[in-house]
């Protein structure tokens, strides 16, 4: 018989070095199995060039859009202005191209023949689209900033010890967020087929912004005196944001509630930040995430408004909404996040009384600004919101 399990005897398993033998072994019988779809096509070719023949089929452009040509506006060449041209405007409804063909192309004629990417699951146009989504892009190019060169991190200055802790712990939290908002856009990403190549396109630059907010909130934390603590709270929020059952709802979670309120965290900047480094910082973020809540807003109310049975819509909406608030509200009650804002707002740890008052103040700012974006997406979510409307304790008259 076997040894019972315990605890003190489990052994750690041999950790693979590179990539598991079965996985290569998967990935070998997978193109294996697809071998007469593509060998077909390679062997064509191999006997063309073996007879010393040219194919040119690529010059034959019926089905196709050739010689519409695309005109530059006042802005240089955008989506929109190529989109005008008849043949690669029309953004489909369904998506039934799961593979890599670019919309537009000839690629009817070969349909059949290319494989199918089953990663590809969000069809339906309207589980992501925003009206937005292309204005948001071309803005999202123009503002990209490096944390490297564009904070002047040569004129840093050392803050006192309670002031420097607490700025360290607001970017140790931030550093914790950030990347969370870019697995959740990337993740999402990479299931959406390429037809809807504005939002993709849109997404990445989303991934691009959230990067480069980790980067410039963990450099912050360790030129000041080092990272402090992660936190259960932060991390039950995000897990809750990853997890999400669609795009739809995982972005009004992360970009309406989560971006909300770090929105509000980098607008009170002048007052939360002890430094001229740190203003330059949640400047620039600010500007970023502010395309982030912007593009969550109008998808939010495009899904709604183009909804086929609307009130069942509505209401799948807010039983989402009804659990996610309350795990982003573990985040939102951390002592890790709001003890140092408060700290922050009152000017120092003495002050921290009169830092909850500002920070109450900031609460209601905050809930009354996220209760306006869900109504301005067609979310009416005042009646039914879980996060209480002050902050849920008592705090410093
Ligand atoms: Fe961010
Ligand atoms: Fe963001």
């Amino acid at each position: 018989m076997n040894e019972p399990i315990r605890v003190e005897n489990l052994q750690p398993l041999d950790q693979p070095y590179l990539m598991d033998e079965a996985q290569l072994a998967d990935y070998e019988a997978s193109y294996r199995n697809d071998y007469h779809a593509w060998a077909q096509v390679l062997g064509e070719n191999v006997e063309r060039i073996r007879r010393g023949s040219y194919s040119l089929h690529w010059l034959n452009t019926d089905g196709g859009n050739w010689g519409k040509r695309a005109k530059p506006s006042s802005r240089g060449l955008t989506y929109t202005d190529i989109n005008r041209v008849r043949g690669y405007g029309d953004i489909p409804q369904r998506a039934d191209w799961f593979n890599f063909a670019p919309r537009g192309s000839i690629r009817e004629p070969y349909r059949d023949r290319m494989p199918v990417v089953t990663d590809y699951v969000v069809t339906n146009r309207d589980e992501l689209w925003a009206d937005n989504v292309i204005t948001l892009y071309e803005e999202a190019k123009a503002r990209q900033w490096n944390a490297t060169k564009d904070i002047p991190w040569h004129e840093l200055e050392a803050l006192p010890e309670d002031l420097e802790k607490a700025t360290c712990q607001l970017c140790t939290f931030l550093t914790e967020v950030e990347f969370v908002a870019g697995d959740f856009p990337a993740k999402w990403l990479y299931r959406t087929p390429q037809d809807f190549l504005e939002v993709k396109s849109f997404l990445a630059t989303q991934l691009m912004d959230e990067a480069r907010h980790q980067e410039v909130f963990r450099k912050r934390a360790i030129a000041g005196g080092g990272l402090l603590h992660a936190s259960p709270g932060f991390e039950w929020a995000l897990k809750a944001i990853l997890d999400a059952p669609s795009h739809t709802m995982g972005t009004f979670l992360l970009n309406l509630l989560g971006e909300g309120l770090v929105l509000s965290v980098f607008r009170s900047g002048e007052m939360i930040a002890k430094t001229q480094v740190d203003k330059e910082i949640f400047r620039r973020c600010l500007q970023d995430e502010a395309r982030h809540v912007s593009y969550g807003v109008l998808e939010l109310k495009n899904y709604l408004a183009t909804h086929p049975q609307r009130e069942q819509g509505i209401e799948e909406m807010h039983r989402f909404a009804d659990v996610g608030e309350q795990v982003i509200l573990t985040a939102f009650t951390e002592a890790a996040l709001i003890e140092p804002v408060a700290v922050l707002l009152g000017g120092g740890l003495k002050h921290i009384d009169k830092g909850m008052e500002g920070l109450a103040h900031m609460w209601r700012m905050f809930i009354d600004e996220y209760l306006q974006r869900c109504a301005s997406a067609g979310f009416d979510r005042r009646a039914r919101c879980t996060i209480p409307l002050d902050l849920p304790w008592g705090v410093a008259k």
